[in-house]
């Protein structure tokens, strides 16, 4: 068996939970390999709407055991919110929720951190979601982090205490004031509840299961453009977050890897500071920010929207090797007349059709085509017959453009409004 993969293509928030949440009947493990906190996972279902951030998006159907990897960073505090969430409506994790003993833990101190970098930083700062992300994960590659396997530890509260004293003397430096005696109490206890959960060493877990022909499916977390790597750095998250991070995210090999699912809105979100060549800061922008709710799911932030970019998503297949696409969030461009397709930009004087070192705005200029917009509600449709034309010409032209079939169409937040399409080759 192979682990397929499931990522966002663009700025995070393309609908990962939403999709996890379908396609896991057809899995019996769902795991996540990176990011932490930072991310909210919106599920709709039954009247429901749940936002998850570190917990992963299977986590509601019974028989699927649930992993969070050793690429995760786990903040006990919110963890133990999330866990007493599910509990509130009916969800039992103490048998289907495995944690790696090599995920690293986010202190309070990283929080403080964090707040205190993008303090620094004033006019240009991230926008991070201060959740402490960047600072756990240099801790990580700093060598001096500590994980989940720790807290089984006798000297666990010394190398707190340890860490923490740089941290503070990090934060003086910063000239950052701060109160971390607020937080400590309730950290300490939600260490509590994650000794009383499954910790096992994920990547013998997982490896056994495969052996035995289970089918695992690996959910990512913010989106191929906030990449450490190949996102527009410095604006981005302090992970990978595409296909190479769930081999290192889970320990999985890259010869294991099967299906890697791209998905990408209809058109483009982003969240937090940093260059967005299709960015539209006009009325239209407005218009889809308000038809589609674009407002953060981990802090509500008003996203930034614009027209989907096909050379920043040919740079995110490329570098995933993406085998499927699904479609999120088509029913958001039911009142477009026309909906713009960014298809190149324009750099140095040249049209180009990839995506280049900077894509600053003085760097990059987008070329846009026109295509005609379908003008109807697609909420209440349910199969491809019901699609109109325009939404497939729509559709077969991304898959001429980017190589890739789109397999699934996202008409609505629900699980029932998502829409299958036959397997096509292009
Ligand atoms: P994620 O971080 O990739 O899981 O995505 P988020 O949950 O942060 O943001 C996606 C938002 O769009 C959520 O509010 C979803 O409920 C919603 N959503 C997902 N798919 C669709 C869709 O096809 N249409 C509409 N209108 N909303 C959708
Ligand atoms: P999901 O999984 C959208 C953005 C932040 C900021 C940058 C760095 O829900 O798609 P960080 O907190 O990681 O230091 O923030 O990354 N960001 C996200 N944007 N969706 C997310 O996750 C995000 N996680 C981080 O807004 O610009
Ligand atoms: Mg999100």
């Amino acid at each position: 068996m192979k682990v397929d993969v499931l990522l966002g293509l663009q700025w995070g928030d393309e609908g990962k939970g939403k999709l996890v949440d379908v396609l896991t009947p057809k899995y019996d493990i769902i795991a996540r390999f990176q990011g932490g906190p930072n991310a909210g996972h919106t599920l709709e279902f039954d009247g429901i709407k749940h936002v998850l951030h570190t917990i992963p998006s299977g986590i509601f159907h019974q028989g699927t055991i649930n992993v969070v990897g050793n690429g995760v960073v786990i903040d006990p505090i919110i963890f133990k919110k999330e866990i007493d969430a599910l509990h509130k409506l009916g969800v039992d994790v103490s048998k289907n929720l495995f944690l790696s003993r090599r995920a690293h833990l986010i202190m309070p101190s990283h929080r403080l951190l964090d707040a205190a970098s993008e303090a620094e930083k004033g006019r240009n700062k991230i926008g991070s979601t201060l959740k402490g992300i960047g600072p756990t994960y240099m801790d990580k590659t700093g060598r001096n982090g500590l994980r989940i396997g720790d807290i089984f530890e006798a000297d666990f509260k010394e190398r707190y205490d340890r860490l923490v004293k740089k941290h503070e003397r990090m934060l003086d430096f910063h000239n950052f004031e701060y109160d971390l005696s607020a937080h400590e109490p309730e950290w300490f206890e939600s260490i509590e509840l994650l000794r009383s959960l499954n910790v096992i060493d994920s990547e013998h877990y997982l490896n056994q299961q495969l052996a035995q022909g289970k089918r695992i499916l690996a959910e990512g977390a913010q989106g191929s453009l906030l990449d450490i790597d190949f996102g527009s750095y410095p604006f981005v998250t302090s992970s990978n977050t595409i296909t190479a991070g769930a081999c290192t995210g889970l320990g999985i090999a890259p010869n294991r890897i099967g299906e890697v699912i791209g998905i990408f809105k209809a058109y483009c979100t982003r969240v937090g500071s940093g260059p967005f060549p299709t960015e539209l800061l006009d009325e239209v922008g407005e218009q889809l920010r308000a038809s589609g709710h674009e407002f953060g799911a981990t802090i509500g932030r008003p996203r930034r929207c614009g027209w989907i970019d096909l050379p920043a998503l040919r740079y995110a297949i490329m570098i995933n090797g993406v085998t499927q696409l699904n479609m999120t969030k088509a029913d958001v461009l039911g009142d477009f007349d026309e909906i713009k397709v960014c298809t190149h930009y324009l750099y140095k004087g040249e049209k180009i059709d990839y995506l280049p070192y900077s894509i600053d705005p003085d760097q990059v200029t987008p070329v846009f085509t026109s295509v005609p917009g379908w003008k109807c509600d697609l909420t209440g449709i349910s199969s491809t017959d019901q699609f109109p034309e325009a939404l497939e010409n729509y559709v077969q032209y991304l898959e001429r453009e980017l190589r890739v079939p789109v397999t699934v169409v996202s008409v609505g937040p629900d699980r029932t409004q998502t829409i299958m399409r036959e397997q096509v080759t292009v």
